[in-house]
């Protein structure tokens, strides 16, 4: 989803993040505009949790936490930046504008949602009414609390019992609900089934699982891709797991419906399924945003593995340096739900402690074909995981799997690079992060207080300066867009890959008092300007003394010396 840029700083700017975050986390006022609170994204018992009115801006002292507005409903309520735009606005009034020249996705009309939750209270009454659909579930061992956690119902047999009830043809047909009949006329998808709704992480309705009771094919039917229902984003039971746990610990990834109502039934209830799909970038990074612990579960067959190892190809990519992903593999012929039956939850999530470290399955997968026993075998060992490597993120964990893998290979003595060159690549810090101390204050003060750049009337000039390109740059972005506050200006950097470094500059305490503020920024600046002077003085002076200035630069340095 694209969203106007202008609208954000807009909203950002009619939302006080006091009044936003004090709704959810009680604040109390300490000094010159600054709000105190325990910490709501760790334990803690003193006060760190800082909150700045006027750089409407958070920042804990403890776990470091910290962003505006956005990042707040982000952290705090778990939505993704589209989502915590989307309350923001509601919670200003505004319409959320789409740029026009993404393709607009069909609007979803709130009555989809509603038809929805329509259909399944309609399929809950129907299963209070069947008993041979109540026979079924309880010869599955499913308790009644179960069924009504996971609002599990009965779609009874016959071709228009939903169209009869609902009377909504068009929205049932856009949920999925029906399907058009090539003469006219519909019929409803899921008969005699045993109906397992899915809610999207918020709890609405967005689809359905249906099993045929007894054989028949297929055993499973699933909503078609609706404009709410996308399989390859969604996770069975999500909801339900966030319904329990306001912190995951850890999440556990299963194959089917039965498997997560059974292991939450018998108190594992941190499990989520995929949807009849194999396991997506997405699905992983939609769970890694509530935990940091993924497990895998899966059968211990061949099929299983191979379900492994490409949930495991799939999370390569996307492997943070906190994420920590495990994959465990059943007994042959047992899932989740016959096992925890037979075992419970204590002998259940023994198997979880024992469940092999991402690390330790992709070594066991590519060590199983290769040849240790002479060179050229560990060469093309090598090289195999050095595809797959490649695709980590660089980071900590990168560094220690190509470790393992220069171990493994014998290779001690020769570095691994994840890039295509052999040659170990330096990694390329952002320049501003190399900038000097003096631009490094004109920027943190410029963050901590946007209002500054307005005093700048001649912004630019020619400088090597790392950093100094970012100052403009941020000078120039404040007076165009006039962003008042930290929160703000922070915000238009979002997704740049300076931002780290800015956040830094954030955080950073000084102690320039507020009434110097603005002769130490500008001062700052002049400095700078003094020195960029000075540079270009000694670069033109040294090409004249090689050989003839053009005319231009001599007129240059004589301006230069002028300012000086
Ligand atoms: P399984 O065939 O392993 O079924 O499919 P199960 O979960 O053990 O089901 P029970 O115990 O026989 O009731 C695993 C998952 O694959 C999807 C479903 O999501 C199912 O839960 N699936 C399976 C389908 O989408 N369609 C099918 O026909 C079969
Ligand atoms: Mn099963």
């Amino acid at each position: 989803m694209s969203i106007d840029k202008a609208f954000i700083q807009t909203l950002i700017s009619r939302i006080d993040l006091i009044d936003l975050i004090d709704g959810r986390v009680p604040l109390r006022k300490k000094s010159n505009a600054n709000y105190f609170a325990c910490c709501p994204f760790h334990s803690e018992k003193s006060a760190s949790f800082s909150v700045s009115q006027p750089k409407q801006f958070y920042y804990c002292f403890g776990c470091g936490a910290h962003g505006n507005a956005i990042d707040f409903l982000m952290q705090y309520d778990r939505l993704s930046f589209p989502e915590a735009i989307e309350a923001l606005a509601k919670q200003a009034g505004m319409e959320i504008p789409h740029e026009s020249t993404t393709r607009a996705k069909p609007a979803v009309s709130p009555d989809l949602y509603d038809a929805l939750l329509t259909v399944l209270k309609y399929y809950q009454t129907e299963l209070r009414q069947s008993e041979r659909a109540i026979n079924y579930l309880k010869q599955r061992g499913i308790s009644g609390a179960a069924a009504r956690d996971f609002c599990i119902g009965f779609a009874p047999a016959g071709w228009d019992h939903l169209q009869k009830h609902v009377k909504d043809p068009k929205t049932l047909l856009e949920a999925g609900m029906l399907i058009k009949k090539d003469e006219g006329g519909y019929y409803d998808r899921f008969r005699d089934r045993i109906m397992f709704p899915i809610h999207d992480r918020r709890g609405r309705v967005i689809g359905f699982g249906g099993r045929i009771l007894d054989k028949g094919e297929p055993k499973y039917l699933n909503s078609p891709e609706t404009p709410v229902f996308q399989k390859g984003h969604e996770l069975y039971g999500l909801h339900q797991v966030l319904t329990a746990h306001r912190e995951l610990s850890r999440a556990m990834i299963v194959e089917g419906y039965m498997d997560v109502i059974a292991l939450a039934q018998h108190g594992v209830d941190y499990a989520v399924a995929t949807l009849g799909t194999a396991t997506t970038a997405q699905h992983i990074q939609r769970l890694s945003r509530h935990t940091s612990h993924i497990i895998f579960c899966f059968d211990g067959d061949t099929a299983g593995r191979t379900a492994a190892w490409r949930a495991l190809l799939v999370a390569l990519p996307i492997m943070r340096d906190d994420i920590q992903i495990q994959f465990m593999f059943l007994p042959d012929g047992e899932d989740p739900d016959t096992l925890i039956r037979k075992e419970g939850k204590v002998d259940f999530e023994k198997r979880i402690e024992t469940a092999l470290p991402l690390s330790t399955f992709f070594f066991h997968m590519m060590s199983a074909s290769a040849d240790f026993s002479s060179v050229d075998g560990r060469a093309r060992f090598v090289n195999a995981c050095m595809e797959h490597l490649r695709q980590l993120p660089e980071g900590l964990f990168q560094k220690m799997m190509l470790d393992t893998l220069a171990k493994k290979a014998r290779l001690d003595k020769v570095e691994l690079s994840p890039s295509k060159k052999s040659e170990p690549v330096k990694k390329m810090r952002s320049p501003a992060a190399r900038a000097p101390s003096m631009v490094r204050l004109a920027i943190t003060l410029l963050v901590q207080n946007p209002a500054l750049a307005l005093c700048v009337t001649e912004p630019s000039f020619l400088s090597e300066t790392p950093g100094t390109a970012l100052l403009f740059e941020l000078i120039d972005t404040i007076q165009q867009h006039s962003l008042p506050t930290t929160g703000a200006l922070l915000e238009h950097w979002r997704d740049h890959a300076d931002r780290k470094w800015l956040e830094k500059c954030i955080k950073d305490e000084h102690i320039i008092p507020l009434n110097d503020m603005k002769s130490e920024f500008l001062g700052a600046i002049n400095q700078l300007k003094k020195a960029a002077n000075k540079q270009q003085i000694e670069l033109l002076l040294a090409k004249a003394s090689q050989n003839a200035l053009s005319l231009e630069e001599k007129q240059r340095l004589q301006t230069l010396f002028c300012e000086k």
